[in-house]
């Protein structure tokens, strides 16, 4: 038995001939991509033994938290949003999508039209939001549903907080494919920045905050499911978005007005959404 001697340059090329049996042909493309670029990286960055060990730490301790770090290191790289965009190319006409972000509750409590998904009067400053939703052609998509969530004022998701749901809900649009809910007028909030990736942010000169917007997921029988926000114009980080999420056509004016008494001040906005077919 001759045991091979592998050259810096030819240890790639073995690793890659080591998979070349796998059977499911879509992992053996991702895991010869993913390696040729690992090989590749160290190769370009040669990284001394104790930054490789470092390296290794900092991923450790991404997987070690609970919350979901490393949907945040994706989406804080850029690398949610790519994904998105080779995913859901949206048609001209119809709304665009962003990223999902580690906030959604699967089983938000389901609301009639009109329902106010926040719970507390600190929540933030009241706002409704009306809009309806459409297919391509114009028509409306009855019965479509909006999943809908958002921070509060204080800038943390409900789940930042405790169990109890608060600010997010389900709706059904009506026959016309119309919506209406109160909220609260978002406002800007840091991504969560006390572990690996707030140190990533650090180190690399970059902020953690994300500007004001709501969050939907709408779908709809025979449409595409369309995960987007809206964002409020005028906001603060629009155009610095520690998430890369916020697209141009996804910004719209969360118009500040007088309250019922005249002395609290309520918002209002409207969107209509445009699905694509499957
Ligand atoms: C969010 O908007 O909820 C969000 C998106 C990406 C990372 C962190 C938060
Ligand atoms: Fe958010």
């Amino acid at each position: 038995m001759t045991i091979r001697r592998f050259s810096e340059k030819k240890l790639t090329g073995e690793v890659l001939r080591r998979i070349r049996g796998t059977k499911n042909k879509r992992l053996k493309r991702v895991m010869t991509s993913f390696i040729t670029h690992m090989h590749h990286f160290v190769r370009d960055v040669k990284p001394t033994q104790e930054e490789w060990f470092q390296g290794i730490q900092f991923l450790t301790e991404t997987g070690r938290l609970e919350r979901d770090e490393f949907i945040l290191m994706s989406d804080t790289l850029g690398v949610s949003m790519l994904v998105d965009a080779l995913n859901y190319k949206a048609n001209a006409g119809s709304t665009e999508s962003t990223v999902l972000g580690p906030f959604h509750r699967p089983n938000a409590p389901r609301y009639p039209l009109g329902a106010n998904i926040s719970k507390n009067r600190k929540d933030g400053m009241p706002c409704r939001v009306t809009g309806t939703v459409r297919g391509l052609n114009g028509k409306p998509v009855p019965g479509a549903m909006l999943d809908v969530w958002e921070a509060g004022a204080d800038g943390f998701y409900d789940m930042q907080k405790g169990k109890a749901m608060n600010l997010r809900g389900v709706f059904k649009a009506d026959a016309k494919g119309r919506f209406h809910f109160r909220c609260v007028r978002p406002e800007f909030y840091p991504v969560p920045h006390d572990g690996p990736v707030g140190r990533m942010l650090r180190a690399t000169g970059r902020h953690p905050m994300r500007p004001p917007h709501l969050h939907f997921w709408i779908t709809a029988k025979g449409y595409k499911p369309l995960i987007t926000h809206l964002f409020v114009k005028g906001g603060r980080y629009l155009d610095s978005d520690a998430v890369f999420g916020v697209k141009p056509d996804l910004i719209v004016d969360f118009k500040k007005v007088k309250g019922a008494t005249g002395k609290d001040s309520v918002a209002t906005a409207h969107y209509d959404f445009v699905l694509m077919r499957k």
